[in-house]
C-alpha cells in the first residue's frame, strides 16, 4: 500500500491548518511540508512555527522537507515543533552536519530523510553507516509546486529501491506526481507519493487522494 503525502505548499497559505485537516479527512497518510530558505531553493516558504500549528491541527505524521543550506542549524527546531520526518538534502549537508542531525533525530525518536535533486546521483553521499528512514527522490527541481514530472529520473527511483531494499526505508517521490505517472512511480519502487497540485489543484480535491491510490493499481 502506498502512502500519499499532500504537499501543503500547494494549499491556501491563509488557511494552512484547515487545509491540513481537510486532507487528513480525505485519507492522506502524511502531510508534506516544504521548507525553503531562498538560498538552496529559489523560494521562501515556512518555518518551525507552521509545523507547530499543524501538529495541533492533525494527528498524521508531518513530513518536513528541508530545502535549506546548513540544515544542522535548524533541525532541532523542527523536531521540537513536532516534525515526524526531517528530510535534509544530500547537496546541502556536510559529513559533520549529517552526524549531528542523525543524533538529534534519534534523540527525538523520529525519522531521518535524505533528499536528492534530479541531477544528483545517489552515490554522492555514502549512507551505509547512517540510520535513514526515508529517501526522497525529487522529480522536479526544488522551488515550486505544479512543475512537470521529470520522467528521466524514474531509473533513480528504481535504483534507490534496490539499494535500500534490505533496510526499512520508504522511497518517497516528490514533484509532479499525478494520475498519469502514479503507476510508473509505484512500479519502480516508490512507496510515498508527494502530491501538491494533484490534490490541492484538482476540481474535486475531496476525491483526489483516493483517485491516486486507484491509479496505482489500475493504470497499466
Ligand atoms: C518542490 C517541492 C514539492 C512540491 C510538490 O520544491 O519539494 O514537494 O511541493 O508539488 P507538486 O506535487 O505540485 O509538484
Ligand atoms: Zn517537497
Amino acid at each position: 500500500m502506498v502512502k500519499i503525502a499532500p504537499s501543503i505548499l500547494a494549499g491556501d497559505h491563509g488557511n494552512l491548518a484547515a487545509e491540513a485537516a481537510k486532507v487528513e479527512k480525505w485519507g492522506a497518510d502524511w502531510i508534506h511540508i516544504d521548507i525553503m530558505d531562498g538560498r538552496f531553493a529559489p523560494n521562501l516558504t515556512f518555518g518551525p512555527g507552521l509545523v507547530k500549528s499543524l501538529r495541533k491541527a492533525v494527528s498524521i505524521p508531518l513530513d518536513c522537507h528541508l530545502m535549506i543550506e546548513e540544515p544542522e542549524r535548524y533541525v532541532d527546531k523542527f523536531l521540537e515543533a513536532g516534525a515526524d520526518y526531517v528530510t535534509i538534502h544530500a547537496e546541502a549537508v556536510s559529513p559533520e552536519g549529517l552526524a549531528t542531525i542523525e543524533g538529534s533525530v534519534k534523540r527525538y525518536g523520529k525519522g531521518l530523510g535524505v533528499a536528492f535533486k534530479p541531477a544528483t546521483s545517489l552515490s554522492s553521499l555514502d549512507l551505509s553507516a547512517h540510520d535513514v528512514s526515508l529517501i526522497t527522490i525529487m522529480t522536479v527541481n526544488p522551488g515550486f509546486s505544479g512543475q512537470k514530472f521529470m520522467v528521466e529520473v524514474v531509473p533513480k527511483i528504481k535504483e534507490a529501491a534496490t539499494v535500500f531494499s534490505r533496510r526499512q526505508v520508504e522511497i518517497e517521490v516528490d514533484g509532479g506526481v499525478d494520475l498519469s505517472n502514479a503507476r510508473l512511480v509505484f512500479e519502480n519502487g516508490g512507496t510515498v507519493f508527494v502530491a501538491g497540485n494533484s490534490v490541492f489543484g484538482q476540481k474535486v480535491p475531496e476525491i483526489a487522494i483516493t483517485e491516486l491510490r486507484k491509479a496505482v493499481v489500475t493504470n497499466a
